[in-house]
């Protein structure tokens, strides 16, 4: 064996010993980069298929000879460092691109062939357990840049009453089809297409209100309109939209993946959108999930109030 493949060997393992995969979740991070002694290589277990993502190195070939050690079925890879953001490629093995998955007991698309983003986002692998451990039923949960509804789903689950907000509808959509393979009907929740902050300012408007929110944005966007979005100026107004449709006693999880913005300043940024608010709030860390074993690079405060 190589030496990184006996790296590679040593972080399944590492995996293993923290219980990952488990029953009721196959899809995790099994080398994250530095953290596991191969640098710029990251891949992630999505029940068998891996999704090999690097970042200014080639592509690592000697991972095709660990078939039989490692027992994956597919080598998928996308480049990290590439201007175009394309979507991964078939490097070895089977070539089924569409296929579920399971995390936290539940049932997920993913789709390889989709784009760069390939249904789920496994590093708020920790934020969805709270979630699930603090959903009531019959509360009201509002999902802000839902992307494919995970944290929806999540909260349906539990019997919440979910709105999900985002500006693709294509993305709304594998949403719904997300609540269908979990057995929960989509038509019991609602589906919002459009800019979160417009949605924000219609919901106050008609009183509307929920106990619990999750507001993960992207670092950047533009909406349809040409409105961009930036988390270090927009989120504090953001955050104060928010809490204006919070019930008293809720919940929200805030989230960026701003590499250049440190933790502190993300906090700062959140306890300014409760000022505007005019609202005292209570700020816990949120965490990555053990299997990211590198750079720490997400954000995620829940703020409670
Ligand atoms: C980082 S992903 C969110 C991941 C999600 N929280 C999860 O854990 O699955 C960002 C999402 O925000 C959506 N988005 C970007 N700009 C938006 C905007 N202005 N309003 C609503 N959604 C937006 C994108 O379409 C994308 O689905």
């Amino acid at each position: 064996m190589t030496v990184p493949a006996d790296k590679l060997r040593a972080a399944l393992s590492r995996r293993r010993n923290k219980g990952l995969p488990d029953a009721g979740t196959n899809i995790c991070r099994v080398a994250d980069g530095d953290g596991d002694g191969l640098p710029g290589i990251f891949i992630d277990d999505c029940d068998g298929r891996w999704l090999v993502q690097t970042q200014d190195v080639p592509w690592p070939a000697w991972l095709e000879e660990t078939q039989s050690a490692a027992g994956w079925r597919a080598l998928w890879w996308k480049r990290l460092d590439q201007q175009v953001k394309e979507a991964p490629q078939l490097m070895a093995g089977d070539d089924a691109a569409v296929f579920m998955v399971r995390e936290l007991g539940l049932t997920y698309e993913l789709d390889f062939r989709a784009g760069y983003s390939q249904g789920l986002f496994i590093d708020q692998r920790v934020q969805k357990a709270w979630t699930q451990q603090t959903v009531q039923p019959g509360q009201r949960v509002l999902n802000l840049f839902a992307y494919t509804c995970a944290f929806s789903v999540i909260a349906a689950a539990r019997g919440a009453v979910t709105t999900s907000v985002d500006l693709s509808r294509s993305y709304l959509e594998w949403g719904k089809r997300n609540f269908a393979r979990n057995g929960l009907d989509p038509s019991a929740h609602f589906f919002c297409k459009g800019d979160a902050a417009d949605w924000l300012r219609r919901f106050a408007a008609k009183g509307r209100t929920w106990h619990g929110i999750v507001l993960d944005p992207p670092t950047f966007s533009r909406s349809d309109d040409g409105t961009v979005f930036r988390v270090e100026k927009d989120f504090p107004a953001l955050t104060a939209a928010c809490l204006r449709v919070m019930e008293p006693g809720g919940w929200m999880i805030c989230s960026t993946n701003h590499r250049a913005l440190p933790d502190n300043q993300f906090l700062t940024l959140i306890r300014r959108g409760a000022e505007l608010a005019g609202r005292r709030v209570k700020c816990e860390p949120g965490a990555m999930p053990p299997d990211f074993t590198g750079e720490p690079y997400l954000k995620v405060w829940r703020v409670i109030s």
